[in-house]
């Protein structure tokens, strides 16, 4: 039994994500979860809400409350709705809690201790209309890199370059629009990730197993232009965590917080201990999986993230890590994705451009998203949603292959030999075949899950759904019981049985169906098969079962259509 921590990157609290956002994270980190769960190591799955920064303080403005409490309501919308979607955390924390304050705070303390904060004097863009500092998002404009007119003061969307405010070419408030901007002094920390560059590069380059995706921006920002830059961890705001050195103060900066890519990563080791707190378990729980000189170097740690996160994975947090010169887990294996885009655009959450969360389960039960959404996975390219092309997987995948195969297996029994499973015959070569083409692919399906290359492991899933039906088809016991009951018998306890190894073997994709087909056959403590042979003689003759309701229902023509003109404009 291995033991896996697997985190997603955590999502801003600034409302409710969309599609985009969950398949470039939560859910693939999700499946990763609940498979290796299924496979019987100890999994230790971690998400939050990104609480502080610029995003956070601008969408409590707009929603007119205080920033604390748009926070906390926030928080537990987003937890519900990852719950509806069968996200299965074992902890959903908070970046904003006691426990990531004071780890935060430990950490800047260390990365001081070993010489690897300096304290600059920095130029900050103060906006007249506005009567304030514009840090980070508050500010946009013009990316001095690849000229997209409408990057943010912290990181460029379309080229991902990290960003400083005062970078930008034409900048204006994103407060007021205001152009009336001036450059003013203020004191600020400096993390000295160029002087930890050495020891960076050499540990990504140990990463050979990485994602060319993963590796290929990590290196972009270690070696091209100026290379890895220090980075500024704090900032003038009221909200977020307070600078100070561990549990002293820090003289000078009175009044600032850490910068939100400072203690948002953080806050996954924060998250375990929040777990260990709510479950009333000792430090010692949570720092086996964090500390290696705890327990944790026997660990695999797997992060997961959009690509426009990859730069404070693979780059900032781990130079926090190293920096603080204790003996902190660093990332095992990073695994990123592309964009998901819609209907021929991006989907965007401040022009609330595509399906959010919350509308994707007023239409449609989560399996169906999980299923659309994990089978194309933007992995070695931005994907595109269409309504026709999820229209399409719907149908074709869930419905006409495994829907009707466990509904045309448990009716055609019902009809014939009853609600259990039949006796009579022995399986021949036919179902030696079937047994052994499966065994391969179930190996075939572990090897893509292990890899978490999702795309590939859910075409080996859907195969392995095919097979059953192409060996229903081809056996076909309605017209061999005419003839040979007995045979009809054998051909359908085969079938039977293969209901809860597919429910098993489908869980990580769409955990509800699955369920519903294990209560169905009344087998909920089926466990992973490894021998399809035993596997599929795991139910005897006589075993009850129940015909499900219809698994899945098509999406017929005009809810397409009606969806896609529901969404087409913006969420209001
Ligand atoms: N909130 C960020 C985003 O949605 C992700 C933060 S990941 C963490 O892009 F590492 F900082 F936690
Ligand atoms: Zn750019």
């Amino acid at each position: 039994m291995a033991r896996i921590l697997i985190s997603s990157a955590i999502p801003y609290i600034n409302g409710i994500k969309h599609l985009g956002n969950l398949i470039g994270s939560q859910l693939p980190a999700d499946l990763f979860a609940r498979y290796n769960r299924a496979r019987e190591h100890e999994v230790m799955f971690i998400c939050a809400t990104d609480e502080h920064g610029t995003p956070a303080e601008l969408a409590a403005a707009k929603a007119g409350k205080p920033v604390d409490e748009y926070c906390t309501e926030m928080h537990a919308v987003q937890a519900d709705i990852a719950d509806r979607f069968g996200l299965s955390f074992d902890h959903f924390g908070r970046s904003s809690s006691d426990r990531n304050k004071a780890l935060t705070q430990h950490f800047a303390g260390r990365l001081a201790d070993e010489g690897y904060i300096t304290e600059v004097s920095e130029k900050q863009v103060y906006s007249h209309t506005d009567g304030r500092f514009l840090p980070d998002r508050y500010i946009e404009g013009t990316c001095p890199n690849c000229g997209y007119d409408k990057a943010r003061g912290d990181q460029c969307e379309n080229c991902t370059k990290q960003l400083d405010p005062t970078d930008l070419i034409d900048p204006r408030s994103a407060i007021s629009g205001s152009t009336d901007l001036e450059v003013q002094e203020t004191k600020h920390l400096y993390l000295r990730q160029s002087a930890l560059k050495d020891q960076l590069d050499a540990w990504i380059d140990s990463k050979t197993d990485w994602p060319v995706l993963t590796t290929s921006i990590a290196k972009k920002w270690l070696h091209d232009g100026d290379g890895l830059q220090d980075r500024g961890i704090t900032r003038d705001l009221d909200w977020g965590v307070p600078v100070k050195r561990g549990s002293e103060d820090w003289p000078g900066m009175e009044g600032k917080v850490f910068y939100v890519w400072f203690d948002a990563p953080i806050e996954y080791i924060a998250g375990t201990a929040e777990w260990a707190d709510a479950h009333g378990k000792p430090d010692a729980e949570w720092q086996r999986w964090w500390r290696t000189d705890k327990g944790a170097e026997d660990v695999r740690y797997v992060q997961f993230m959009g690509k426009d996160n990859v730069p404070f994975h693979t780059l900032s947090f781990p130079a926090t890590i190293m920096g603080s010169g204790e003996p902190w887990k660093l990332v095992d294996y990073i695994k990123s994705f592309n964009y998901l885009n819609y209907d021929g655009g991006q989907f965007s959450t401040s022009q609330g451009r595509g399906v959010f969360m919350d509308q994707a389960l007023d239409i449609l039960p989560a399996d169906y998203w999980r299923w659309w959404l994990l089978s194309h996975a933007p992995e070695t390219s931005d994907a595109e949603f269409t309504w026709e092309n999820f229209q399409a997987g719907v149908n074709k995948d869930l419905a006409d292959v495994l829907g009707n195969f466990v509904s045309r297996v448990t009716k055609f029994c019902r009809s014939k030999f009853g609600e259990e499973v039949p006796a009579g015959g022995s399986y021949g070569p036919d179902e030696e075949a079937l047994i052994a083409d499966l065994q391969t692919r179930l190996e075939v399906y572990q090897t893509h899950m292990d890899a978490m290359e999702v795309r590939k492991a859910a075409a080996e899933l859907r195969a392995i759904w095919v097979s059953g039906n192409e060996y229903l088809q081809s056996a076909a016991p309605w017209a061999a019981f005419k003839t040979d009951p007995d045979r009809a018998a054998a051909i359908i306890r085969l079938s039977l049985n293969l209901i809860p190894v597919y429910a098993v073997l489908s869980a990580p994709f769409i955990p509800g169906a699955a369920t519903a087909m294990l209560t169905c056959m009344h087998a909920s403590a089926t466990a992973w098969p490894h021998s399809m042979a035993q596997a599929l003689s795991a139910l005897p003759a006589g075993h009850g079962f129940d015909v499900p309701e219809n698994l899945f229902t098509k999406i017929e023509d005009a809810d397409r259509e009606d969806w896609k003109t529901r969404f087409s404009g913006t969420r209001g």
